[in-house]
């Protein structure tokens, strides 16, 4: 066996973000690169000699290549045995639930999740322990330090191994195991639902679904999940072939890049129900006929029709939501009695309150949502979930949503992101913001009165972890809200993001487009931080 040490000089870059390290391509393919910060992984890490790790990625540009180094790596590095999904291939939910299925140390996810993918475009990677979720920030810190001090990695040489067939390999005295990519999810997912209750929904010929899976990761799961498991006709699942480069779309599942399944349901003769999901499956879009259920009322709505779902009969024991995720799910928990988390934005805050049993349901605005059954976000899993409901209430999307803001009010939220803004603008944005943060508090903007200005600060329930700046929230005495923070996803320069909330409770109201509900706040935000003078741009490049 040849295992080899090669010197290396750190990069002073590989700062992971909300999720993981991402970078272009190009970055990635330079010489130690991908090396050095595999290599930071491991030496942050303590006691996985002998261990299991799993990896996978969601099949963008460059996977193929990264999983050979790993292997390589997690061999020379002392690991017992990788279970890695056929072809590279295992969405995030699959991996977080494949390693927390054979009780593996951790797991190494490849994927830049809804950003393009290329030979030019993004690739990403990120560290999950244990749990089945993403390091949280003591761990990502670790990583961070090591890569700014590592002088050398691990490589084991061996020829590559073959990743499309499953079964057991070798590499040096490491165990290789192909495992199917869907098998453990599927199966995850039939305990989880009324899977008798969606097949006779599918195949009743009356009711019919669309599932956009973009070209990205979710493919393989969709086609076994709802075509063969559950009866839907074969066509159901579009986009279904899992390609490098997305087919050089933007897997990203909101109205702007899911164009071909909005085009579909807001057309003629558009069927019941459309999803779709992003480049490695953890983010959903649920759509009515002619209708846009926002993820932040998806959540309030599988909360509040929870126990409709035989994982949840008996009931959640609390809700968490991201802190700039509309207020809407705060309104099921006070109502089911139970606690609502308000965690920084980036799903690695959830995990503690998951392990701790807080709480049994999560998301975030930005199309995530997911529970106790594994610790990431799950696209596929809240198709389902929505199947179970519609599925039980014999109700449309539109009718579940409807019924819900009459019961609840209605939570008017909308997102506007300036996306490729200079570095130096957006900071200078929120220098600005932040400078006149103490002067705000009772600031009268017409009917608007500010109530509490703040820079979002989260101490963890569970550990005490402290995150500071996790955004500037502006809260109105009526509950309307407005919070500024920059993305920590992107590669490319800066993107400002503008959440924008309101709530209203009168169902006679409930009619309105959000853009025109929101129009004093989105207003107000344009007075208070000067987006366009910053951003020097003229309007939002994204609204969701
Ligand atoms: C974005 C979303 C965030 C999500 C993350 C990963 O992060 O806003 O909710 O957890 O992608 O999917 P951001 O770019 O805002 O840092
Ligand atoms: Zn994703």
């Amino acid at each position: 066996m040849n295992i080899k040490t090669i010197p290396t000089q750190p990069f002073a870059d590989q700062k992971p973000g909300t999720s993981g390290l991402r970078k272009k391509v190009p970055v990635f393919q330079q010489p130690n690169y991908l090396e050095n910060f595999v290599q930071a992984i491991f030496d942050s890490l303590e006691g996985y000699q002998g261990q299991t790790l799993v990896v996978g990625g969601d099949g963008r540009y460059y996977n193929r290549q990264a999983i050979q180094i790993i292997l390589k790596m997690a061999a020379a590095n002392g690991f017992g045995r990788v279970l890695v999904g056929r072809g590279g291939i295992l969405s995030t939910p699959a991996a977080s639930c494949v390693i927390r299925k054979n009780q593996a140390f951790g797991g190494i996810i490849l994927s830049a999740s809804h950003n393009p993918g290329g030979p030019t475009e993004d690739f990403g990677i990120k560290y999950n322990i244990g749990n089945g979720g993403p390091a949280p920030e003591k761990v990502t810190e670790a990583i961070f330090a090591q890569s700014k001090s590592i002088s050398s990695y691990k490589l084991l040489e061996a020829s590559d191994v073959d990743l499309d067939k499953v079964g057991s390999f070798k590499l040096g005295e490491m165990a290789v195991e192909v495992i199917d990519s869907v098998n453990d999810y599927a199966q995850l997912m039939e305990s989880l639902f009324d899977f008798d209750r969606i097949r006779e929904l599918l195949t009743n010929g009356r009711f019919r679904m669309c599932m956009d899976s973009m070209h990205a990761v979710t493919g393989p799961y969709a086609r076994r999940l709802f075509e063969q498991r559950l009866g839907a006709p074969l066509g159901t699942v579009m986009n279904g072939e899992p390609l490098e480069d997305f087919g050089r779309g933007h897997p990203d599942p909101n109205l702007v890049y899911a164009h071909d399944l909005v085009e579909i349901l807001f057309g003629n003769d558009a069927p019941d129900f459309g999803a779709a999901s992003d480049g490695d499956g953890d983010r959903n879009m649920i759509l009515g006929r002619q209708f846009f259920v926002t993820p932040s009322d998806s959540l309030a709505v599988l909360a509040a029709n929870a126990t409709l779902a035989p994982a949840y009969r008996d009931g959640l024991a609390g809700i968490a939501r991201s802190m700039p995720t509309s207020q809407a799910a705060d309104r099921v928990a006070e109502k089911l009695g139970i606690d609502c988390y308000e965690t920084p934005t980036g799903w690695k805050f959830f995990g503690n309150l998951l392990d701790a049993g807080k709480a049994t349901l999560c998301g975030e605005e930005s199309f995530g949502t997911g529970s106790n059954h594994v610790r990431e976000k799950d696209g596929l899993w809240a198709v389902l979930f929505w199947l179970n409901v519609v599925a039980a209430r014999q109700q449309s999307v539109e009718a579940i949503v409807k019924e819900h803001w009459q019961t609840y009010g209605r939570n008017y939220y909308s997102r506007h992101d300036y996306e490729g803004v200079e570095s130096d603008r957006a900071n200078s944005l929120v220098a600005a913001l932040h400078e006149q943060m103490p002067s705000l508090k009772g600031k009268q903007f017409g009917s608007y009165t500010v109530d509490y200005c703040d820079d979002f600060s989260y101490t963890d329930p569970v550990d005490g972890s402290v995150s500071k700046n996790q955004g500037i929230r502006i809260g109105f005495t009526d509950g309307s809200r407005i919070v500024f923070r920059l993305s920590g996803t992107g590669t490319q320069g800066a993107t400002v993001r503008v959440y924008l909330e309101s709530y209203e409770p009168n169902a006679a109201n409930h009619g309105l487009d959000p853009q025109v509900a929101l129009k004093d706040l989105i207003s107000i935000a344009e007075e208070v931080a000067q987006i366009r003078h910053f951003t020097a741009m003229n309007q939002p490049t994204v609204i969701t």
